[in-house]
């Protein structure tokens, strides 16, 4: 009975927020912060002793006698942001428990609050600030805050144990074609604010509209006065409006304006956006833009428009480590804008918010998934609660970027009753928390049953979805050699934009031989040739992201010579040098 006690528990918190976390604080990039980056002390702890132990005391040997079997003053450092596999060859594959630990001063002013912000951390975090437990975190590519205001003192010991082991009801589930980094993977910061302060809002073009925008704000207030004044300001469109919000903290106000002009990757348009209250204000830029779809068509400011993508995992080729840093993300951009696309899949999970804004601000369009991936436990209202937390986490961070147009639920689920009624409410919350933009799934395709060569994209998601994408490998997985793409037929059972989420074939980067030969950058550039061709043949295409812009890391990927644990389906190779498709792909979205 207890158990089931905890059960009820667990589902009646509201889901997205975990024991103590404080809503999430959006915008933190143009706040008052101090960075925690840098050199943290670290303890591997695969014998999970550590709570039982106490690491999070943080405690000093007071005398010789006395046993202490840790010690964070004698310990290793690792670099954070950063996963802890490329840094530490003993942590190469290691997946478990680690505890980090952080001693930094600090000087509190009288009348702020403070909070300790993490951009994500992969996967189970516990954190510890003084010796006082502030909560924990369960996902790993989103990110979380705790208020610390009546905790931070002059000298402080922050304590984080971060464990990235795979569990089945966990969303990604055990199985993924990716390498499961752990660690304090984003940046970590301590954020200042004064007492009411401005944690969140929404300004986007109301959807269908061209000049209205929804403005909803929402302050965080520690004395609950109702009447806080906020001012919204918008020099380049003269708009300045002052809006009370209710006891609540909240506020909403529909503001017209003639004459904006609206974000595309040919005109990405930023405007400088200001919302103060009492002293204090904070600045942001944002886009406006309307995307809708209309029979086949997917349409940016009423225009017709054709994704010219790519996908993208998180990881470096140079550090073989995740991505997280402005200039990683400049480094991926310009590799994206160099290929031609005007829009990028992040892929299977939500990336560092550096990338999302550079592409924001290079016109790059974007696809946000969360790591609903693979077979996950359908059944399992935790793995729900994981699925909503994370979804909920991305759009409430990502929902003013004008660059974000399909918010994905999934990718590469198999068809059944539960996992039909899991992803349906994926869509209704989605829908429920941001109904201007797309909704999509990368979804399998299947064959026809007569000809080899046909493939039906009829998956029942398809009834609620905005935009029918489909993975297809023909070519590549299987027998078949990309000779036969030229006879594959798609029939498409929806009269809605239809996009390739993913086809891809893998090349040894610099090994050459004729285009028969598998793993050679000939046949991954004749695959890439007859797919394109393909492509063309098929009217209602209305996108490509490819798999994928550079090599990454995979458990599965492990054949010798040519994968070395790599999936090689990379345009740019484990060492950054483009391969022989990357021109092909260039050269087809230079001409269309
Ligand atoms: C799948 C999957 C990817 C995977 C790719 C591949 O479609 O979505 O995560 O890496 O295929 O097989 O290379």
């Amino acid at each position: 009975m207890q158990k089931y006690f905890y059960l009820i528990l667990i589902l009646t918190l509201p889901s997205y927020l975990w024991a103590d976390e404080f809503p999430q604080i959006t915008n933190v990039y143009n706040r008052q912060s101090v960075s925690l980056n840098g050199k943290w002390k670290y303890l591997i702890d695969q014998a999970e002793i550590g709570n039982r132990r106490k690491f999070w005391q943080d405690k000093e040997i007071s005398n010789r006698s006395e046993l202490l079997e840790y010690n964070f003053e004698t310990a290793a450092q690792m670099n954070v942001p950063g996963d802890w596999n490329s840094q530490k060859n003993e942590l190469q594959y290691y997946e478990g428990k680690v505890w980090y630990q952080k001693s930094f001063p600090f000087i509190k002013k009288p009348g702020k609050r403070y909070f300790l912000y993490f951009g994500a951390a992969n996967y189970h975090t516990e954190v510890f600030m003084n010796g006082e437990k502030l909560g924990e975190h369960r996902g790993g590519f989103t990110p979380f805050n705790f208020e610390i205001t009546t905790l931070i003192n002059e000298q402080n010991s922050i304590v984080v144990s971060v464990d990235n082991t795979r569990k089945k009801e966990q969303v990604p589930t055990i199985i993924s074609d990716w390498k499961n980094f752990g660690g304090l993977t984003r940046d970590v910061m301590i954020i200042e604010e004064i007492n009411a302060f401005i944690q969140d809002y929404t300004l986007q073009l109301k959807k269908g509209s061209s000049d209205e925008l929804d403005f909803t704000v929402w302050v965080n207030d520690n004395n609950h006065v109702s009447d806080n004044q906020v001012t919204i300001h918008i020099p380049e469109l003269n708009i300045k409006e002052i809006i009370s919000v209710d006891s609540s903290g909240k506020a909403t106000r529909t503001i017209k304006s003639e004459n904006i002009s609206r974000w595309s990757p040919q005109n990405p348009q930023l405007y400088k956006t200001s919302f103060s209250l009492e002293n204090n204000t904070l600045h942001d830029e944002i886009g406006f833009r309307n995307i809708e779809v209309e029979g086949k068509d997917i349409l940016l400011n009423g225009k017709s428009i054709f994704l010219k993508g790519i996908s993208l995992h998180e990881e470096s080729p140079f550090t073989h480590g995740r991505t997280h840093s402005r200039e990683e993300a400049q480094m991926m951009i310009d590799w994206v804008k160099e290929l031609g696309c005007n829009y990028l899949r992040l892929s299977h999970y939500p990336h560092n918010e550096h990338i999302v804004r550079l592409a924001e601000k290079e016109g790059i369009m974007l696809w946000e998934e969360i790591p609903v991936y693979w077979d996950i436990e359908w059944d399992n209202p935790q793995t729900y609660q994981y699925a909503k937390q994370m979804l909920n986490d991305v759009i409430i961070r990502d929902k003013n970027r004008a660059a974000v147009i399909i918010w994905s639920m999934a990718n590469e689920t198999d068809i059944s009753e539960s996992r039909n009624t899991f992803l349906k409410k994926l869509i209704d919350f989605t829908r429920s928390k941001d109904d201007t933009r797309l909704i999509s799934a990368a979804l399998f395709v299947h064959g026809d049953g007569k000809s080899r060569f046909s493939r039906v994209v009829d998956d029942p998601f398809g009834k609620n979805a905005d935009v029918i994408s489909v993975n297809q490998y023909i070519g590549w997985y299987g027998s078949a050699l990309p000779d036969v793409i030229k006879e594959l037929e798609m029939t498409i059972q929806f009269d809605k934009p239809f996009i390739f989420s993913e086809f891809g074939a893998g090349a040894l980067g610099g090994f050459h031989a004729d285009s028969l030969t598998r793993w050679s950058e000939e046949y991954q550039e004749w695959y890439y040739k007859e797919t394109l061709k393909m492509c063309d043949r098929i009217d209602q295409l209305r996108g490509l992201s490819p798999w994928i812009l550079t090599d990454f890391q995979s458990p599965r990927r492990m054949l010798p010579v040519y994968q070395d644990g790599f999936n090689r389906k990379g345009l740019i190779s484990s060492e950054g040098k483009k391969k022989k498709a990357f021109f092909v792909l260039q050269e087809y979205y230079n001409q269309k």
